[in-house]
């Protein structure tokens, strides 16, 4: 492998080196640009550009891989859980024993969130859009905990901080749900597991017993881990800046929490559930729909499908459309979109249109399905993700502190007026 790279500018030769990570990966290393040619490179959305270095996730989206921490994700959805995967994500190695005992029995510990957040949630009108309410919630989570505003915080401090945030986004997503049903709040039972808990907040009621479906659970803990880190995507990009600017944690994930609210992001399984309904109730020709992805003057894409990275397949796709008849089966839940979305792929990856742009079903295409099934009403699937998200920003946001990377400030090439005088008012 060469050492650097040439580039020859105004007939001048210039070598920058080359940075090779543990799976191959090549890339140039333009920091000394600059300074040396007086350029700098221009790459709209970052296609062709890395930001950082990290040892979290590996993915290639030519072969439809990707680790967390080196295991690969069919391993994990299908022998671990997710509060196993969060340990594994931030602290880098799969828990002892005793390790994830007392990492989950923290957790539990920390469900609770102060009384005054009720007052907050109360303020929201019952139409709210559940993502506004848990990045604002997230956010005032600075308020009750202030000592997490501190950039030089110890091992301890940032290890505690981590706990709140990962204990306290389940409480603060149910009461969301059911501040928008206008239905009382569940406390957390600490006896239950997190996954099992969510489910109890979500959907249990002050006058009868909730009994937690095992099914349900191991669904959602597959969904969790599926969801939990995807190297540098757009919200964990947007957690990193903010980070990068000496913001808390809980500063940092209440910013990437509206990144992913995006329709093209995380907010894309809230979108493909409404496009199949919308396919549902125009009679279900899934043809029709798949030329109107195709056709430019009309701005319909198909939702679910595509993907900046995975130009083979999405690995969670498959494992979730998998999961997706195994729930369906295990509930005895007929839902017709689920055929809906079937013959959807099925046309789409038989489509030069879509097989030339190598658009596949993505993470988000089957997801919304299960969460459906599961009861978890569509405005909330967004937010489900970004529960399954948090993981992967904590550890991604954590690694950016430990290698003290510097403030991200992109640069531009500036298009505008060149320089010119004021003109008063009356002269224009
Ligand atoms: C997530 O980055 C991550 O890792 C994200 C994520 C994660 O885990 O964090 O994986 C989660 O965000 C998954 C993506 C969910 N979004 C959607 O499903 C929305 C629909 N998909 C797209 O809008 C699109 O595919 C993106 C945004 C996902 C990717 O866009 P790119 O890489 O910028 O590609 P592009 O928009 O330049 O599209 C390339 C071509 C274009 O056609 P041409 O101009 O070349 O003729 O493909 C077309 C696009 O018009 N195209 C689609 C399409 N997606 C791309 N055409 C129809 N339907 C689509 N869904």
């Amino acid at each position: 492998m060469s050492e650097s790279a040439e580039i020859i500018l105004d007939g001048k030769s210039y070598q920058m080196p080359i940075v090779e990570g543990t799976e191959n990966e090549k890339a140039i290393d333009i920091s000394s640009l600059r300074g040396k040619t007086g350029y700098i490179t221009l790459d709209s959305g970052y296609k062709n550009t890395g930001a950082t270095k990290s040892a979290i996730t590996f993915l290639d989206g030519e072969l439809g891989i990707l680790r967390y921490r080196g295991y690969p994700i069919e391993q994990l959805a299908e022998r671990s859980n997710f509060v196993e995967v969060a340990y594994l994500l931030i602290y880098g190695t799969l828990p002892t024993t005793e390790e994830l005992a007392d990492f989950s029995d923290k957790i539990r510990r920390h469900t609770l969130v102060n009384e005054d957040m009720r007052k907050i949630l109360d303020g929201f009108p019952s139409t709210s859009h559940p993502m506004g309410i848990l990045s604002a919630l997230v956010s005032s989570l600075t308020a009750f905990y202030p000592e997490s505003l501190n950039p030089n915080q110890t091992t301890e401090e940032m290890d505690l901080s981590i706990i709140r945030l990962m204990a306290k986004i389940s409480t603060i997503a149910a009461w969301s749900y059911k501040n928008s049903i206008g239905h009382p709040v569940n406390y957390p039972k600490n006896q239950l597991d997190y996954c099992s808990n969510f489910l109890h907040m979500m959907f249990a009621y002050p006058t009868e017993d909730y009994e937690v479906n095992p099914v349900v659970v191991d669904a959602l803990n597959k969904l969790l881990i599926l969801h939990a880190d995807h190297e540098q995507n757009c919200s964990t990009s947007t957690v990193r800046l903010v980070g990068s600017a000496n913001a808390s944690l809980y500063s940092s994930v209440s910013a990437g929490i509206s990144a992913l609210w995006g329709p093209l992001h995380g907010g894309a399984n809230q979108a493909v559930i409404e496009m199949l309904e919308q396919i549902k109730a125009d009679g279900g020709d899934s043809k029709k729909f798949i030329n109107k992805a195709k056709d430019k003057d009309d701005p319909f894409r198909l939702m679910g499908f595509g993907h900046r990275v995975y130009k083979n397949f999405d690995p969670r796709a498959k494992i979730i459309k998998k999961t997706a008849d195994d729930v369906l089966n295990a509930m005895g839940v007929k839902d017709p979109i689920l055929n809906i979305a079937k013959e959807l792929e099925e046309a789409a990856l038989n489509d030069p249109y879509f097989v030339e742009r190598k658009l596949y079903p993505n993470v988000d295409f089957y997801s919304g399905i299960i969460y459906r099934a599961l009861g978890i009403p569509t405005d909330m699937f967004t937010v489900m993700f970004a529960l399954g998200r948090l993981p992967g920003w904590i550890a991604q946001w954590k690694e950016m502190r430990e290698n003290k990377e510097p403030i991200g400030r992109p640069r531009q090439v500036y298009t505008g007026e060149t320089e010119r005088d004021y003109v008063s008012i009356d002269k224009r």
